[in-house]
């Protein structure tokens, strides 16, 4: 999936199947299955974790499980991270 820089100021893009994080010049994205019963996970930029709506399992940004009932971490995806000939970042490629 090909997702087009620059991001929100957030650093986070929210697709149908993952979450982008881009900080500095990393760029990384996570699955947005829940680990526990696979309900669809959301990105709360407030507070800066992933939280999941059906039973609030929360994960860091990395996707690291910080509380449950989940007690997997969630699966992550390699990022490319696409130049232009101008040497500016134009696109991230999540690689599912
Ligand atoms: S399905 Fe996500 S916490 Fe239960």
């Amino acid at each position: 999936m090909e997702v087009p820089a620059p991001l929100p100021l957030s650093g986070a893009h929210s697709g149908q199947d993952f979450i982008l994080f881009v900080k500095d010049d990393q760029a990384w994205a996570v699955s947005r299955t829940c680990t526990h019963l696979g309900c669809r996970i959301n990105y709360l930029e407030d507070k800066e974790w992933i939280e999941c709506p059906c039973h609030q399992s929360r994960f860091t940004r990395e996707g690291r499980c910080i509380a449950g009932p989940a007690e997997e971490d969630l699966p992550t995806f390699p990022v490319r991270i696409v130049t232009g000939a101008d040497n500016l970042v134009s696109a991230y490629i999540v690689e599912m």
